[in-house]
């Protein structure tokens, strides 16, 4: 396996709008997947990668936000990590940047987001956790979320969120 194809709309737009199954088994089936994953998020030069994008329709995502330039002042960026079978117990703030998504190239949108979530899910192993992230991871994961339910960035600019095509400025896609 190893680098896996990023599925893009509009040609695998039927492909990323199905809701993505609950993740029931953690053998060596989803071991792969996640490793292929870690494998393709980088070399298309993502900070998010959800099962979906790349052809399995499973509630698993990567967050991977550690290459991601900060500000001195803010908080250090965590290391990559795999959700499965995400859920956001608790949101609360305000965050909203220009989200680009590697199944829609070319186009920003504007999202509102919330700022700081605990989310509840169970690890590569099966293993229960419960985090907490803010500002750029808490984005990426609402963002990658939003991929398991088939929704894309596409559908919040119709739903009247700012939205332009890529210029010149070329940073990071969840
Ligand atoms: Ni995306």
């Amino acid at each position: 396996m190893g680098v896996l194809r990023i599925h893009t709309v509009p040609g695998d737009e039927a492909f990323l709008r199905q809701r993505a199954g609950e993740v029931t088994e953690f053998g060596e089936k989803l071991q792969a997947i996640a490793r292929d994953m870690t494998e393709t998020l980088p070399m298309a030069g993502g900070i998010g990668l959800a099962a979906p994008q790349v052809g399995h329709s499973i509630r698993l995502v990567l967050i991977d936000v550690s290459q991601v330039e900060r500000k001195p002042e803010e908080p250090e960026m965590p290391p990559p990590f795999f959700l499965v079978n995400p859920v956001i117990v608790q949101a609360v703030g305000e965050a909203m940047m220009a989200e680009g998504c590697l199944s829609v190239p070319g186009v920003r949108v504007e999202i509102p987001r919330k700022s700081s979530l605990r989310v509840q899910a169970r690890g590569l192993d099966g293993s229960h956790l419960e985090l907490s992230c803010e500002g750029l991871p808490a984005i990426v994961v609402q963002h990658e979320l939003d991929h398991l339910d088939g929704r894309l960035i596409v559908d919040w600019a119709a739903q009247g969120c700012r939205s332009y095509r890529e210029g010149e400025e070329k940073s990071s896609s969840p």
